[in-house]
């Protein structure tokens, strides 16, 4: 990959429809003020209808040219994320989407679908928005310039056991854990839909961010030790603009034409963990994520 300053020359950015989740906040935000200035459109997904007010707000003012557009919803529930969805299909074009919506929650909750929260937002609903999609994302793509979905994912994920209970939550729930659950089921999505999408003009890549001083420790943790502890330690970790550079490169840089299935670190390419390229794992998680989603367990796409 080219240097982090080289990728904002990228011709693939130019004229481009990205959707960013988690863009009110954080590695997001950042994100999308990065590439603010070379795309054509915007679509922002945030949780909180004033910061999401405020956030279009401040690009229509600092991005003349860009066209903005924000919705709110909560990620955590299927009915949200396939409104996001049904709203993102109403603009003609999607060529990047950057699934960077991640939390942590302390305590142990099921959503109203049914499914432990952290693993619905980190991991669930991403499969949804995605695979609602895609379509678009092909529609959009050429084979000169493929359409791009980028999975925030994290270092996290290499610490993590085969899955088990983790759409019921686990039995103790411990939330580092259940956030390193969740990132090896999202990097284990990574490389199927990679290798389901092998020959289609879509690629979808996963990174991790580095330590990157924002607040998705403390956000949802009552504990206040655990919260003065992620406070301070995160003083020493990278500004958002680092992190976002990251999730920029695997998005936006040129020399990623064509590369799918790939984990970054660093910004080098790494191996996954070992868990998540295991076929048979992936493929049970897989079916048993379309079957909660109701998604047909094949992918419904075609060339354009
Ligand atoms: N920070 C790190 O050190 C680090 C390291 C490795 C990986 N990552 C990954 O980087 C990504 C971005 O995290 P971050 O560090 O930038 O944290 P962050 O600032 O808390 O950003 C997370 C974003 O997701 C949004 N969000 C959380 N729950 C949501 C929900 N239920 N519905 C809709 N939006 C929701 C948040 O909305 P609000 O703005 O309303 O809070 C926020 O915009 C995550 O995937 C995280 O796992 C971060």
């Amino acid at each position: 990959m080219a240097p982090v300053e080289k990728t904002m020359e990228s011709t693939w950015l130019q004229s481009r429809t990205v959707l960013i989740t988690g863009a009110t906040s954080g590695i997001g935000l950042a994100t999308a003020l990065a590439i603010a200035p070379r795309v054509k459109r915007l679509l922002l997904v945030g949780r909180d209808a004033a910061l999401v007010a405020a956030t279009t707000d401040r690009f229509h003012r600092e991005f003349p040219q860009l066209d903005i557009h924000g919705i709110t919803a909560d990620l955590a529930l299927q009915a949200d994320t396939g409104r996001v969805a049904e709203w993102a299909l109403t603009f003609p074009e999607l060529h990047g989407l950057v699934n960077n919506v991640g939390a942590v929650f302390d305590q142990k909750a099921l959503t109203t679908d049914g499914i432990e929260r952290q693993f619905a937002v980190n991991y669930v609903n991403q499969v949804l928005l995605t695979r609602v999609l895609l379509p678009r994302l092909l529609s959009s793509a050429d084979a000169q310039a493929p359409s791009r979905i980028v999975m925030v994912s994290s270092l996290a994920h290499t610490r993590a056991k085969p899955l088990t209970t983790e759409f019921a939550g686990l039995e103790p729930y411990v939330a580092l854990m259940t956030y390193r659950q969740s990132k090896l089921a999202q990097a284990m999505f990574t490389v199927e839909l990679a290798r389901r999408l092998r020959g289609l003009p879509v690629t979808v890549n996963a990174l991790c961010p580095g330590f990157t001083r924002t607040g998705i420790g403390t956000k949802h943790t009552q504990n206040a030790i655990v919260r003065w502890i992620w406070s301070l330690s995160s003083r020493f970790f990278a500004p958002v603009e680092v992190g976002a550079a990251k999730v920029v490169q695997v998005l936006a840089d040129d020399a990623m034409h064509g590369v799918s299935g790939a984990y970054y670190e660093k910004s080098v390419q790494s191996p996954f963990a070992p868990l998540a390229t295991d076929p048979i794992a992936s493929k049970t998680l897989w079916d048993e994520t379309c079957d909660r989603l109701k998604l047909p367990r094949e992918l419904e796409c075609s060339t354009p």
